[in-house]
């Protein structure tokens, strides 16, 4: 498959105040793309925004997590008069400790936001997407090709994220339009700040991401997971039961009593 040319194409990016979404942006506007930032933050947005070309970036200010946020984000989109020719689907977050303990409405939030909107704004962008023979980028993550236990219902969003996103990408690799899960492991972003403690191992950089997803985006795969030690993890797990997998992940991040007893407060 030829290499996407991103010169003077419009892409928007979800959760591009900062880390993996900013790194996109950045990125994205160096290779002459037009970008259009998407976040709940509209200062560091607008930060951001300011130090790329001029009139080539706009800034929409926008929770996501809210039912039928994707249908102002697009309504948003066209008042501004862009056609979007890539959609990267990047907001996400995720909370660590045991599933009981963690907030029920900060859980079900980030369902909202990491499959909900995901899912609608693919919905909504797609028709134009194919017309203009442009892309999706999903961020996934390495977390989805396994149960993650105590990250339990993060996983499970990405698990969505990964399987939606193969199965649009054999839906559309005939008709022109290409579909990319991206999975990143460890990433050094603002994740953890709201994840909670989370163990933590070597990381990638938001840049070390995009490269990946850039190159695979240009190939044409399905999906890539970023990193050689992700590769292997990944790909080893699905040589083993799951519930084996289950039992060593949830033995290698349980949480400690102490890290549990100041989340609980
Ligand atoms: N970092 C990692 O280790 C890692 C690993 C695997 C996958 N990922 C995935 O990578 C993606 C990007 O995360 P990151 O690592 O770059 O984390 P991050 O630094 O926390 O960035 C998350 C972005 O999402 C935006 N966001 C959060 N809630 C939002 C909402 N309700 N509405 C709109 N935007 C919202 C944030 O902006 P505002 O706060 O301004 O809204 C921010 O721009 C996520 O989908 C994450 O699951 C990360």
């Amino acid at each position: 498959m030829n290499a996407y040319d991103f010169s003077g194409k419009t892409v928007l990016v979800t959760g591009a105040s900062q880390g993996i979404g900013e790194a996109f942006v950045r990125e994205l506007s160096r290779l002459g793309a037009i970008v259009v930032l998407v976040a709940r933050n509209e200062k560091k947005l607008s930060a951001i925004a300011s130090e790329l070309p001029a009139g080539k970036s706009h800034v929409i200010a926008a929770d996501l997590q809210a039912r039928g946020a994707g249908q102002k984000l697009f309504d948003a989109v066209k008042a501004k008069g862009l056609a979007v020719d890539v959609l990267i689907n990047n907001a996400g977050y995720g909370l660590y400790g045991p599933f009981e303990a963690l907030d029920l409405q900060e859980q079900l939030g980030s369902i909202e936001l990491n499959v909900v909107t995901l899912v609608e704004l693919t919905h909504l962008f797609m028709p134009g997407i194919l017309e203009r023979k442009g892309g999706v980028i999903q961020v996934a993550s390495a977390a989805a090709f396994q149960p993650t236990p105590f990250t339990s219902v993060y996983g499970a969003t990405k698990a969505f994220v990964l399987s939606f996103g193969e199965a649009l990408w054999a839906e559309y690799r005939d008709r022109g339009v290409r579909v990319l899960t991206l999975n990143p492991g460890q990433t050094e972003t603002g994740f953890f700040d709201r994840a909670g403690d989370l163990p933590k191992q070597k990381m990638a950089t938001p840049q070390d991401v995009v490269r990946t997803g850039l190159k695979s985006f240009h190939a044409g795969h399905a999906s890539v997971v970023q990193g050689f030690m992700n590769k292997m993890l990944t790909f080893s797990n699905r040589l083993m039961p799951r519930a084996l997998v289950a039992k060593t992940v949830a033995n290698m991040i349980r949480p400690k009593t102490g890290s549990l007893a100041a989340r609980n407060g």
